[in-house]
């Protein structure tokens, strides 16, 4: 797991540590816990990364002072520094953890904040990690290798690996992780009996010592599948009792279990709806066996029809979610949390946000981000999500509130492997970071948390800084240039979900389409003309995306189906602005590509290397997407380009 360590915590030869490395002289506890003394231990470590004497002999005493102050708040911290020590001062233990990872952190990529007063306390109690693991090694949806936790149906014993994934992750403010798949399978069913809880065990304590907690997903219909009882009905006695049996042996071996995440009806996962129960019988059920013990039930709200016939104008994917539980709100157990995916499809590079995150008023919500590049080119293309997730948290609902302050915290979906490094691409480790950062405090902004990255993780050379900054910063609006456009969506290859593939799933049974004819294109969610999706926001919403003359550009062809000669806010016409968008999105990878090759000799020459194998592809997945979708949309509209340049008619 070495190239774990081309990520973002101390590395040797950081001049910044080295500059501050008197401090490295002890460490000071005047606190006692399990966290404070991985906290310690960190400090020990990187002492010994660049040197430093930890005997106190040498420095003048100048010393770590670890210290717990309960008005800071969980997992809050201050960390100050004066010519004696660096003080950090925690809320509790893991605010003690918190804030020597940001030290670290900010002293190695020698920013200045490292020596002025550093104080954050994590604006939400769920700061989750999902990974889609399964037990036979596989990752789905994964694009760094095979999984970290499970290999041929066995769990990891792997216990330096565990605890360099768990200091990262923990560096990075996470604090829950769910192992494996929400799609459980026959294995993982088996997780939470005695044939795999043993081995669990072992991860769960390692998370332990870093504050994190472990989550598993598990099988609606564990009780059918395991042959012990013929029903899995929620309101049948001798299911939720089988449930609670299972909760309570699981604390029996894990006693800090975080609790279940659920993916239930959907993508035709067995749930409540086989006994004619609804979604919150069924998470109540199951939210009620692990009450006893602390733990908590997430249930994710990717429920929708997979089975559509697209001839059917009527039905529409988007309004799936919000359909099956605005019913339900307020329903649902106090330690029940929704889990709603940022916007109401599927991931893709440009959706609405959710309408739900307004909608529920009694429910508890975390919002989830997919971390891997599923839709987004998959950790080939650079695509930086942070501006996009910081878009869905400052979203303001119907009633004026910011989605921020109407969830519970935020669940993304892990990019990480077992592969050469970490998360495939180098750079879209930026994206794991990045999440942990944004959730632990939404109100950092894209730029800030970019050169923090950059500058722990790859270079503190300020020209290299500003270039890699850039290119984070920039590249989601690239990359949704060149593929589908003003928030239509897909246009993907099926399942695999790289590569353009226009009419792909247009007559597919998944709900994804773009009705693409030779006079227009685009969904028509008015409530007028259309599937009335738009009704599902709060009156202002709901006005300004039902408005075809206040609809943004950018999401127009998700709520309007229009002529390919209607105007946008820009001043061109859409046809156009296709032609346009596609041919600046290729070239801006180009452009990309190049500025890349200037950073040659100024960086780690593997992470060098591996980058550029990846922008080479990128150019040429940009240049297909282009030629592919000018070519389709010349061929169909018969609109030439204003510009004239090279379309395949
Ligand atoms: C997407 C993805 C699936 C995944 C699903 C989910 O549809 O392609 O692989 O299982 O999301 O979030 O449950």
């Amino acid at each position: 797991m070495s190239r774990l360590y081309c990520s973002w915590l101390p590395r040797e030869k950081s001049a910044g540590l080295f500059r501050r490395r008197q401090y490295f002289s002890s460490v000071i506890c005047r606190s006692q816990g399990k966290l404070i003394s991985t906290a310690a231990g960190e400090l020990e470590r990187t002492a010994g990364l660049i040197g430093a004497d930890m005997s106190g002999e040498n420095a003048g005493g100048k010393c770590f002072i670890l210290d717990t102050d309960a008005c800071l708040g969980a997992g809050g911290y201050r960390v100050s520094t004066d010519e004696r020590a660096v003080t950090v001062t925690g809320g509790d233990e893991a605010g003690v953890l918190y804030g020597v990872y940001r030290y670290l952190i900010l002293a190695a990529a020698d920013m200045p904040e490292a020596d002025s007063v550093i104080c954050e306390k994590p604006a939400y109690r769920f700061r989750m990690l999902d990974h889609w693991d399964n037990a036979d090694g596989s990752v789905e949806r994964g694009y760094s290798g095979n999984s970290l936790f499970f290999r041929g149906g066995n769990v990891t014993d792997d216990e330096e690996m565990l605890t360099d994934y768990a200091r990262l992750m923990s560096s990075a403010g996470i604090n829950a992780v769910c192992i494996n798949n929400v799609n459980v399978d026959a294995t993982e069913t088996l997780f939470i009996t005695d044939r795999y809880l043993g081995a669990i065990s072992l991860i769960a304590e390692v998370f332990g010592r870093y504050g994190i907690k472990l989550f598993l997903s598990v099988n609606f219909a564990a009780p059918v599948q395991l042959g012990e009882l013929d029903t899995a009905d929620p309101l049948d006695r001798r299911v939720r009792e089988w449930w609670r049996n299972a909760a309570e042996h699981i604390y029996s071996v894990i006693p800090d279990f975080g609790g279940f995440l659920v993916k239930a009806d959907s993508e035709n996962r067995p749930g409540p709806h086989t006994y004619g129960r609804d979604h919150s019988e069924g998470a109540n059920m199951l939210a009620e066996a692990l009450e006893p013990f602390g733990g908590v039930l997430i249930w994710r709200c990717f429920v929708y029809n997979c089975h559509v016939d697209w001839r059917d104008r009527s039905t529409d994917r988007a309004k799936a979610a919000y359909d099956n539980f605005m019913p339900l709100d307020g329903k649902f157990a106090d330690n029940v949390y929704l889990q709603i995916k940022n916007g109401p499809m599927d991931f893709q590079v440009r959706e609405p946000v959710s309408p739900l995150f307004g909608g529920l008023e009694h429910t508890n919500m975390i919002a989830e981000f997919q971390i891997a590049q599923e839709y987004t080119g998959q950790q080939i293309d650079l695509c930086w999500l942070v501006p996009m997730w910081k878009e869905c948290l400052g979203f303001n609902t119907h009633g004026g509130s910011p989605v921020s302050s109407r969830i519970c915290g935020a669940a993304g979906v892990a990019n990480t492997g077992d592969g050469a490094f970490l998360t495939g691409s180098p750079l879209a480790a930026a994206n794991l970071y990045g999440f942990g950062r944004l959730v632990f405090a939404p109100g950092l902004s894209p730029e800030t948390i970019a050169e923090e990255w950059v500058r722990a993780a790859l270079t503190t050379d300020d020209g290299a800084v500003r270039t890699i900054t850039g290119m984070l910063l920039r590249s989601r609006e690239i990359y949704e240039n060149y593929t589908a456009p003003l928030g239509v969506g897909w246009m993907v290859t099926p399942h695999y979900h790289y590569g353009v593939d226009v009419d792909g799933y247009e007559y597919s049974p998944w709900g994804t389409y773009h009705y693409a004819d030779r006079d227009g294109i685009g969904n028509d969610r008015t409530a007028e003309t259309g599937t009335g999706y738009v009704l599902q926001y709060g009156k202002e919403n709901a006005a300004l995306y039902g408005n075809i003359d206040t609809c943004p550009d950018e999401l127009l062809l998700f709520f309007h189906h229009v002529p390919y000669t209607h105007v946008l806010h820009s001043g061109k016409t859409v046809i156009q602005h296709i032609y346009d968008s596609h041919f600046d999105g290729a070239e801006a990878v180009r452009e990309m590509l190049e500025s890349w090759k200037e950073l040659e000799g100024r960086l780690d020459p593997e992470i060098y290397r591996e980058c550029l194998k990846r922008f080479e592809m990128q150019l040429k997945n940009a240049e297909r997407w282009r030629d592919v979708v000018n070519t389709y949309f010349l061929r169909k509209s018969g609109i030439a380009d204003e510009h004239n340049r090279n379309i395949f008619i």
